[in-house]
């Protein structure tokens, strides 16, 4: 087990009419035995990124940057070589809409059975009830068809198919969507579970609750860059970027102040700081780029941090 390092991740997608700045300069590293949750709102790259990471975007991407684990470089890797080497063996996806990923005529335990055929030789081949267990679920869950299964239930055969594997690193996009809160209990703990078993998991979710409760660090991104990083109880109980205070502010428990404005258009990203038409705290400075500077291990990319 070795470890992601992303160094300077950017990806621009090409339209007809516009370019779309959607993940700019991201770097990041994540070890075994780790929870990293990437927050942020609805379209600032988050999927985007994870897209990259195991080489799921369309033609009109470009990529730039690193990603390396150990020697191998996801970004430059070429197809055939993340579906050998990577995809589901060193990193498991569950996909931000399982239900959706899921085949609608074949049983949950045909999906299974057949990803688990592809990823292990028959005499180390773990059963299928074996995997489903460590994903919750019980093995008759696994008979039945996709649209039996209720958003908790998907959400866990889409966890049981990334860990068929065995992968040291797990991404889950938005695990807790939909769930109720004795389902978000129950993921909260498989996660943590995974993690003390020394695996790796980026958790990609709007949900700061969960995040608080499942992650070692946490990574807050706008307009696809990363503008806080640091461990996750200084991030939520003091965030150093306007922009993840404004997060924080904004829960119920908290000063329950939604950020004023709306994010940036990436056709159409300010220049200078993106978030500088929404913050209070923006100077001329503000014109300049922030980069993100990290002290006592705790990165921030703001020139004004509270
Ligand atoms: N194939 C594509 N072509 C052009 N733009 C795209 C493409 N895929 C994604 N985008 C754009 O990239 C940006 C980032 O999208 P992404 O799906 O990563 O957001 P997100 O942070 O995951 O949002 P959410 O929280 O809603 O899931 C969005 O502006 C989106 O419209
Ligand atoms: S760099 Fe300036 S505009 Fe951007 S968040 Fe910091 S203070 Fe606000
Ligand atoms: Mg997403």
């Amino acid at each position: 087990m070795v470890g992601l390092t992303v160094d300077s991740l950017s990806v621009r997608f090409t339209l007809p009419d516009a370019r779309v700045a959607a993940v700019s300069d991201v770097s990041f590293s994540l070890a075994p035995g780790e929870c990293l949750a990437l927050v942020g709102e609805s379209g600032c790259g988050k999927s985007v990124l994870a897209s990259a990471l195991l080489g799921f975007l369309p033609g009109n991407a470009e990529v730039a940057g690193s990603a390396m684990l150990g020697p191998l470089d996801l970004l430059a890797a070429s197809d055939q070589v993340l579906s050998q080497q990577v995809r589901g063996r060193q990193i498991g996806l569950v996909p931000q809409s399982p239900a959706a990923h899921l085949t609608p005529v074949r049983t949950a335990r045909a999906q299974l059975d057949e990803a688990l055929r592809h990823l292990h030789p028959a005499e180390t081949r773990p059963s299928a009830d074996e995997v489903a267990k460590r994903a919750g679920l019980q093995p008759a869950d696994l008979d039945l068809y996709p649209h039996q299964l209720s958003g908790g239930m998907a959400q866990r055969v889409a966890t049981a198919l990334a860990l068929a594997g065995d992968p040291w690193m797990i991404i889950a996009d938005e695990p807790t969507t939909g769930l109720d809160r004795a389902l978000v209990d129950a993921l909260v703990a498989e996660l943590r579970l995974l993690v003390a078993d020394g695996r790796a998991v980026l958790l990609i979710t709007h949900d700061l609750a969960a995040a608080r409760r499942v992650a070692d660090r946490i990574a807050v991104m706008y307009a696809g860059r990363l503008v806080e990083v640091g461990p996750a109880h200084e991030v939520l109980d003091s965030p150093r970027h306007p922009y993840a205070r404004g997060l924080v502010d904004s829960l119920p428990d908290r000063a329950f102040t939604p950020i004023r404005g709306l994010p940036p258009v990436l056709t159409d990203l300010p220049p200078g700081c993106a978030f500088g038409p929404r913050c209070d705290r923006v100077t001329a400075e503000c014109s300049d780029s922030p980069q993100l500077t990290v002290l006592n291990g705790h990165a921030v990319a703001c020139h004004n941090p509270c």
